[in-house]
């Protein structure tokens, strides 16, 4: 399906506007990879464009807006070059178009294409049928077939990090997430099928691999068939991890996104275990009053999350913790915001995302009862985020004066440096001497990190030598 034989492919040029999670940019790649054989080759101008792809998030409701009104521009751009001849085909993917399929063609009716996130593969046949019909395509079911099986390969040399989906899905169902609904089922790809892939990436250059999912330690693939191991059995993350770390050429595995829940004893280990892992794993908690996780459907307590943190860091020490919080769930007193403070303040992380509370439509705590005031949420998000934003500081500084492995990324902003990113994600520069072969992207280079910047570390390099292998 990744090529169609015989037929000449002209030359047209391919928009994809990504909103979202990791896992809308690793599968925005792919659809780019899908289309790339029918000839598109990728543009950053709306004008120049004979395909516009928004991938979208639904997430929060100012995710789905944006949408809105970007199709609102693109109504424009697709007007005007009609008038020179030039057709346009939109489509709109990710988790809006699934969660609104038929109010984005009701609103927008100029989108040629709806796709949900389990049809990419697709893909080319609803673009050649949009080009034909007059009519919008919606393709948004939940099919039984993995679409992964349909994707093609990943295509030429990719950069030092890489994306690698094996989970998708969720089954969790807390009350304020749409995610259930949107992505379906959880789904956990064949072990067979991501190795692969993952040695794929290598080849093509990856030095460092995500795993992602909506929910990645929950993954339980089918296990690879061998002598040993009959068709049937399963693998966890923890014995995923290790056979990747395997692979000759890559030096970091992260995952992301984690449930407490699923923090299973193997995986904890596996910090500690595993010298690829990454010390860095993000792990929502979302809230740190009990009440308040019970309402939400989080399937745990506060005193759980606190645990989980313990022993990781028993695991490795150097662990750096970040985690998704909401403020002003429906039911969130001034005594449950406490609580949420109290955890952060005997977790300590390295950085967080957090977010007042949004209505979603068709989730449960959409009708419950309790909804906190807009001006209250307000201010609990700003008390929140200043003690976050002060312990990503802290965590910062705390990194000054180490010797760390940066995995070098490309050229710094600057003339004479080189970008790079440290066990623990921070973006870091260096000044590095320009000469042929620099910057060295993919090296894993030791750096001392001398300040910390709002956005990033400065470092030098400690072995000028290893810079250049
Ligand atoms: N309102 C606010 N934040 C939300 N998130 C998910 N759903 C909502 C919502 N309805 C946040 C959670 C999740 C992150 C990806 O987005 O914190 O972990
Ligand atoms: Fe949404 Fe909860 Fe599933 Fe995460 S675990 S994707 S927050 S339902």
């Amino acid at each position: 399906m990744s090529s169609v034989p015989g037929l000449a492919k002209p030359a047209r040029k391919l928009l994809i506007r990504t909103w979202g999670c990791q896992m809308n940019v690793y599968d925005s790649g792919r659809m780019a990879d899908l289309l790339a054989p029918l000839g598109y080759a990728p543009t950053e101008s709306p004008e120049e464009a004979d395909m516009v792809i928004l991938n979208t998030c639904h997430i929060r409701e100012k995710a789905s807006e944006k949408v809105f009104s970007d199709l609102g521009r693109l109504r424009e751009t697709k007007k005007a070059r009609a008038a020179e001849g030039r057709q346009t085909v939109i489509a709109v993917a990710g988790c809006v178009a699934q969660a609104e399929g038929a109010e984005i063609t009701a609103r927008a009716p100029w989108v040629d294409i709806v796709l949900g996130p389990q049809t990419y593969h697709r893909l080319p046949e609803m673009v050649a049928r949009a080009s034909r019909a007059a009519g919008a395509v919606i393709e948004t079911d939940f099919p039984a077939e993995d679409k992964f099986d349909h994707l093609p390969e990943a295509r030429g040399a990719q950069g030092p990090v890489a994306f690698l989906t094996i989970q998708e899905g969720c089954d969790k169902f807390c009350s304020f997430c749409v995610v259930p609904y949107t992505r379906g089922a959880e789904f956990s790809r064949p072990a067979a099928a991501i190795l692969a892939e993952a040695r794929q990436l290598v080849a093509q250059g990856a030095r460092e691999i995500a795993l992602l999912g909506q929910n990645v330690n929950a993954w339980a693939g089918e296990a690879p068939r061998t002598a040993l191991s009959p068709a049937g059995s399963t693998w966890g993350l923890a014995r995923l991890l290790r056979e990747l770390a395997e692979i000759p050429g890559l030096a970091r595995l992260r995952y992301t996104t984690s449930h407490p829940r699923d923090m299973a004893d193997d995986l904890i280990a596996a910090h500690g275990e595993i010298p690829a892992l990454m010390p860095y794993l993000h792990l929502p908690v979302q809230s740190g009053s009990d009440r308040v996780l019970a309402a939400m459907n989080r399937g745990h307590k506060a005193d759980l999350y606190l645990r989980l943190a313990d022993r990781l860091r028993e695991a490795r020490p150097d662990i750096a913790l970040t985690s998704d919080f909401i403020v002003g769930h429906p039911g969130e007193t001034a005594a449950d915001f406490e609580a949420t403070m109290a955890l952060v303040e005997r977790v300590g992380f390295a950085g967080a995302y957090s977010f007042k509370y949004s209505a979603r439509p068709g989730t449960p705590a959409a009708s419950m009862a309790g909804l906190v005031a807009e001006p209250e949420k307000d201010s609990r998000l700003q008390t929140l985020q200043a003690v976050l934003r002060h312990q990503q500081d802290a965590f910062n500084r705390a990194c000054v004066g180490r010797v760390v492995d940066v995995l070098v990324t490309g050229s710094g902003r600057h003339p004479g440096q080189v970008a790079g990113r440290s066990p623990w994600l921070q973006p870091v520069h260096a000044p590095m001497p320009h000469v042929p072969g620099m910057p060295p992207v993919g090296a894993v280079v030791p750096m001392t990190l001398v300040a910390a910047n709002p956005n990033s570390l400065s470092a030098t390099v400690v072995h000028e030598e290893s810079a250049a292998a």
